[in-house]
């Protein structure tokens, strides 16, 4: 009689086990469901809340820093940012406007700081005599500070300013 009584009682249990299960799965595909209904944009669209394909005036661009200033750089092997204007300087296979200031030969008439040693290695490490044609493309890595509004707040902290201080 006992092994009957629990015998029931097992299938009893096993019922509710399913039951539960069931109920947490539905629980489980609607939350996901009314998830799909209303994305959630944790960062702001770079496009603004315009629909994607739709017709849109561009928004002006951001005004350059060109104050002349050299920044100090965040770390070691960041490009530097360039502090001056360059409106209208070609970048062509043809022209390069940038290093008619910048090249070795330019640099004592144009006070600008010469490129350096790294722009005159290839890929493998050789130096060669003039810019290497990988670093030639100049605004590919350097850039203007503008005065934009960060998008995100930025967290960024100098590697200084970590770990134990002396
Ligand atoms: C007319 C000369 C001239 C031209 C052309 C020129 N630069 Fe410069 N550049 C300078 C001078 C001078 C400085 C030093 C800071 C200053 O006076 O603005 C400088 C500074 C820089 C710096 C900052 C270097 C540092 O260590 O902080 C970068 C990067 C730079 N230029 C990139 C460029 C790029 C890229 C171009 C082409 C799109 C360009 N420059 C065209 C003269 C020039
Ligand atoms: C592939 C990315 C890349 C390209 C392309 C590139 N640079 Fe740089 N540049 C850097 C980096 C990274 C640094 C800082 C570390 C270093 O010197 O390599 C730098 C440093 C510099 C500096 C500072 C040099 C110094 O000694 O303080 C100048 C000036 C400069 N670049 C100008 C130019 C010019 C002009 C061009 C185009 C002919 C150019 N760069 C193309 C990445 C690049």
């Amino acid at each position: 009689m006992r092994g009957q009584d629990r015998s029931g009682l097992g299938v009893m249990r096993w019922g509710t086990a399913f039951g539960a299960a069931l109920a947490g799965l539905l629980v489980f595909a609607f939350g996901a469901l009314s998830q799909d209904a209303a994305p959630v944009h944790i960062v702001p669209r770079l496009t603004g809340a315009t629909e994607p394909m739709a017709d849109m005036r561009a928004p002006p661009l951001d005004r350059p820093v060109t104050d002349d200033v050299r920044r100090m750089r965040n770390y070691p092997e960041q490009p530097p940012i360039i502090p001056h204007s360059i409106d209208g300087y070609q970048l062509t296979v043809n022209t390069n406007r940038c290093l008619d200031c910048h090249k070795r030969e330019f640099t004592e008439g144009s006070g600008a700081p010469m490129i350096s040693i790294t722009h005159f290695q290839d890929r493998d490490g050789q130096v060669l005599s003039d810019v290497t044609p990988r670093r030639y493309f100049c605004t590919a890595c350097h850039v203007q500070q503008t005065d934009a509004r960060a998008l995100v707040p930025n967290l960024f902290q100098d590697a200084n300013d970590i770990g134990r201080k002396r």
